[in-house]
């Protein structure tokens, strides 16, 4: 029998968020002998058990009566928005097989990993906002970054840097526009950073404190790494690529979104730490990235895929700066790792394929 996978996500008036990303992942899935459709939360007829399905026509989208899937990859981007409220509930109810399961906002996530003793040391120092603490940071790191827990794209995203004169603030608002001021003391700072939550927060959203890193390694530039760990057709965690990120000339961060660059991660490191020591940082990610998701797992049960955006800093110590859960696989195309691309495509569906041949050994295993 054919296996029926849906990909579950937004769908909004003007459609969907990654069209092109969902088109290619909808024919993967075919070549790989599965049907495949896209919906959103609106599309669900639970009474009647079939949902309205989207495939790629020619141009654009077109839309069948599908019944109920197989399996569903939930790859809904959530954010605190009115738009977004029917989601939490919706996917708390596991109306289906899900390939991953939900995870945590980033807050959250760094509470849990900050357990584990085997993990502190990649850990920035992080807390929640509260003027005090931002103050005794100061007092102890050069740069604090305010960050909201559900963010995304590097948006609302304030740091704080301690100058000869005083606090330089650079920021990213909601619609990515860069800001920045010059502020002479640490009161005025406070009162900075609580009208920009006032302002940039949505609905009940917080904030959080975190060490900043020295991610410079590019002059004037931020500069981070992205890991993409995903599960393959065996149901095993596999590193699938990994690439350095460049942010445009003073940003205080680096994400895509906000016009940043791609790099290939190995010459690069080599290029800035030597062949040895780009070796050791090469290996500690690997490591830093594996025993992660094992800890995650623990937690949260079986997870499917992960980006992990690590700090590499001006020392060559790496640190974890965020494990996004739906992460993008653009950077492989942008740097022309198109098969890379591909098999990042590929492996979400494979390790669905896979859990469901799992579900059905188990089943007749049962029965006989
Ligand atoms: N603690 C930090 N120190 C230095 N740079 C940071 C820090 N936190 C975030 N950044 C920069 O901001 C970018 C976006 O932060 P991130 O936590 O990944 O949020 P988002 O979900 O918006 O991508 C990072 O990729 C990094 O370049
Ligand atoms: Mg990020």
């Amino acid at each position: 029998m054919r296996k029926r996978i849906g990909i579950l996500t937004y769908r909004g008036e003007t459609g969907f968020v990654e069209p092109g990303f969902l088109r290619r992942l909808v024919k993967e899935g075919n070549g790989m002998g599965a049907e495949v459709f896209v919906f959103g939360l609106q599309d669900v007829q639970l009474a009647e058990r079939r949902i309205k399905g989207f495939v790629p026509a020619e141009k654009g989208w077109k839309s069948e009566w599908f019944d109920w899937p197989d399996i569903v990859i939930d790859r809904y981007r959530y954010y605190p928005l009115a738009k977004h409220s029917r989601y939490p509930p919706f996917r708390k109810q596991n109306w289906f097989r899900y390939a991953n399961n939900r995870f945590t906002n980033k807050f959250n996530l760094h509470q849990i990993l900050q357990e584990d003793p085997l993990l502190t040391r990649w850990l920035p120092e992080t807390h929640a906002y509260a003027r005090s603490t931002l103050v005794s940071m100061l007092a102890r790191h050069r740069q604090v970054y305010l960050k909201p827990t559900n963010g995304s794209g590097g948006r609302s995203i304030l740091r704080v840097e301690k100058t000869a004169v005083g606090y330089s603030l650079h920021g990213r608002t909601k619609q990515q526009a860069k800001s920045s001021e010059m502020l002479s003391s640490i009161a005025k700072v406070c009162e900075r950073l609580e009208a920009w939550m006032q302002r940039e927060k949505n609905g009940k959203e917080d904030f959080f404190l975190q060490q900043g890193l020295q991610l410079s390694l590019v002059p004037g530039r931020t500069v981070d790494t992205r890991v993409l760990v995903q599960k393959d057709g065996e149901g095993t965690w596999r590193l699938t690529g990994m690439g350095i990120r460049i942010g445009s000339t003073r940003s205080s961060t680096s994400n895509l979104h906000g016009g940043g660059t791609a790099m290939p991660a190995i010459p690069f490191l080599v290029h800035r730490f030597g062949p040895e020591e780009a070796r050791r940082i090469v290996l500690e990610c690997k490591e830093l990235v594996l025993q992660t998701v094992a800890r995650i797992e623990q937690h949260f049960g079986q997870m499917m895929e992960f980006g992990f955006d690590l700090g590499v800093d001006v020392h060559g110590r790496v640190w974890i700066i965020e494990i996004n859960p739906k992460p993008g696989r653009e950077i492989f195309r942008q740097l022309g790792e198109y098969r890379r691309y591909l098999q990042a495509v590929r492996r979400p569906l494979e390790y669905a394929l896979y859990l469901l041949a799992q579900d059905e050994t188990r089943k007749n295993r049962s029965l006989g």
